[in-house]
């Protein structure tokens, strides 16, 4: 196949790529979105395998094996892994991302024809993508390990900062000396590559299990770059440009996350959650009033309007099909049912849409969250499910408190609200949230998924 071919092929392929990217931003056209992406990924792998080269080694056999083998691997991993450990599996997936780059980087390196000056591009990116990929590899791993929590955020780097600053001039003042050699000098490279490895561990490690999703976003979008830096290296666009939009897309990601939680990227990485448990409220007197079953069965059936807002302990509760059925139970009765989607609930970016999809809700009851608070001053019922910071009032009202700022769901504007959760635990903040104390505010505390599965019972007989 000639090479003008092949390119335009590779440009069917970023166009499958970025028309996959276009549809994974909504929940109904995600999948379809995927299957483009994958396709387009397919593509490029098999028209690079009948790339012209002028090698005159045939590799076919183990390019197939190795082919073979990942997709056994991936296909049973992506079948067994639980919606709730997904963060775990792209953690681990993006760390190979960053491998392949640095491999590629390396394997350059080594074959780079003696005598030739390494003051050119070339070099420049294999240098880029040796760092980049080794970073994204260790720091993956790190961020898989405290995710799964076989690391724990006990485990600490004495001065971190003072570390990773020497570990950074460390890499660029040897590069700088590479640069300078004759030729290529590959115990240095190798020396670069423990520097870039080690730096993955000790940026990552810092960090508190909870900000992973963040960092695996951050470490997604090193690996893109990573991997147009690898493309530079071959000149092929489809390296190039696959590469820049998951590094720009990871970047956005990354982004949206930090502003939806009202936190800078900076403020991530140095750790800034004070987990100390710190109050948030005006140190009156709160009491909390309970909620019996029957009385949150009767007020749900004779309401006219419901809206559920999911959180973290939905998801850890595993109450998703549990509350979907009340729903249904609720619209049987004539009630509208509505479902409020914070855009940082739960752990990991679109939790909740993925595990209400996983449910079969549709995608038409989910309110985002400007439309949502529009609705509950209409609403006659709110019923927070394992939701805690996202509705903590003190977002709005107490400059002091760490997520003051974070845009949340307004809640207490509905009529009556009925807040499950098994204690008076604070969430992910570590903070304690006055909605709970409100006047309109009732706890039934309990597992999440016991107290849905007792609703669905209660209501038919209120
Ligand atoms: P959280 O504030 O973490 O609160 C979850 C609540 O669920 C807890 O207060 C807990 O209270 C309750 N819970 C736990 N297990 C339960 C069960 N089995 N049944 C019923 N309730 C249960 O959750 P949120 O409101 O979803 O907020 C998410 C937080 O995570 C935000 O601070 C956000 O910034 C942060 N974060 C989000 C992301 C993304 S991308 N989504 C990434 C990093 C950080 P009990 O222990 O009393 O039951």
């Amino acid at each position: 196949m000639s090479t003008e071919i092949i390119e335009f092929i590779y440009l069917i392929c970023i166009i499958l790529f970025i028309a996959g990217l276009k549809r994974l931003s909504r929940p109904d056209t995600a999948r379809s979105g995927n299957l483009l992406a994958a396709l387009g990924m397919g593509l490029a792998i098999a028209v690079t395998l009948v790339y012209p080269v002028e090698s005159s080694s045939n590799n076919y056999a183990w390019i197939a094996a190795g082919m073979a083998l990942g997709s056994v691997i991936g296909l049973v991993v992506a079948k067994k892994v639980k919606m709730t450990a997904m963060p775990e599996m792209v953690s681990l997936f993006n760390g190979l991302g960053g491998a392949c780059a640095m491999f590629i980087s390396l394997v350059e390196f080594n074959n780079y024809p003696a005598g030739t000056s390494l003051l050119n591009g070339q070099i420049f990116a294999a240098l880029f993508a040796l760092f980049i990929g080794s970073v994204s590899f260790t720091g993956s791993l790190i961020a898989y390990g405290k995710l799964q929590g076989f690391l724990r955020d006990s485990l600490v780097i004495p001065f971190p900062k003072v570390v990773n600053l020497l570990l950074l001039l460390g890499f660029f003042g040897l590069s700088g000396w590479f640069l300078m050699q004759p030729g290529i000098d590959f115990s240095i490279v190798l020396i670069l590559l423990a520097v870039s490895l080690v730096y993955g561990i000790t940026f990552v490690t810092p960090i508190g299990g909870g900000d992973m999703p963040v960092v695996i976003s951050l470490l997604n979008a090193f690996t893109g770059i990573g991997a147009a830096a690898a493309g530079l290296i071959y000149g092929n666009q489809v390296m190039i440009v696959g590469g820049i939009l998951v590094g720009a897309s990871g970047t956005i990601l990354t982004v949206m996350m930090c502003n939806a939680m009202n936190r800078s990227l900076f403020n991530v990485i140095i750790g800034g959650f004070s987990s100390s448990g710190a109050a948030s409220g005006d140190g009156r007197e709160a009491v909390v009033k309970e909620a019996t079953l029957s009385d949150t069965a009767i007020l749900l059936k004779y309401s006219e309007k419901v809206i559920f807002v999911p959180g973290y302990g939905l998801a850890l509760a595993q109450a998703q099909h549990a509350c979907n059925e009340l729903a249904k139970l609720l619209e049987a009765e004539g009630v509208e049912v509505k479902f409020a989607i914070h855009p940082v609930a739960g752990r990991m970016p679109g939790h909740m849409n993925v595990l209400l999809a996983e449910a079969d809700v549709s995608y038409d009851n989910l309110l985002e969250l400007e439309a949502a608070n529009k609705e509950f001053p209409t609403t006659d019922v709110v019923v927070v499910i394992g939701a805690n910071d996202v509705i903590n009032p003190a977002a709005n009202e107490d400059p002091s408190s760490p997520i003051f700022g974070m845009p949340i769901l307004e809640v207490e504007r509905a009529r009556n609200v009925i807040v499950m959760k098994r204690s008076m635990s604070p969430g992910y903040a570590g903070i304690e949230n006055q909605l709970f104390f409100g006047e309109k505010t009732k706890m039934l505390f309990g597992d999440a998924k016991k107290s849905l599965k007792n609703l669905v019972d209660e209501v038919p007989e209120s």
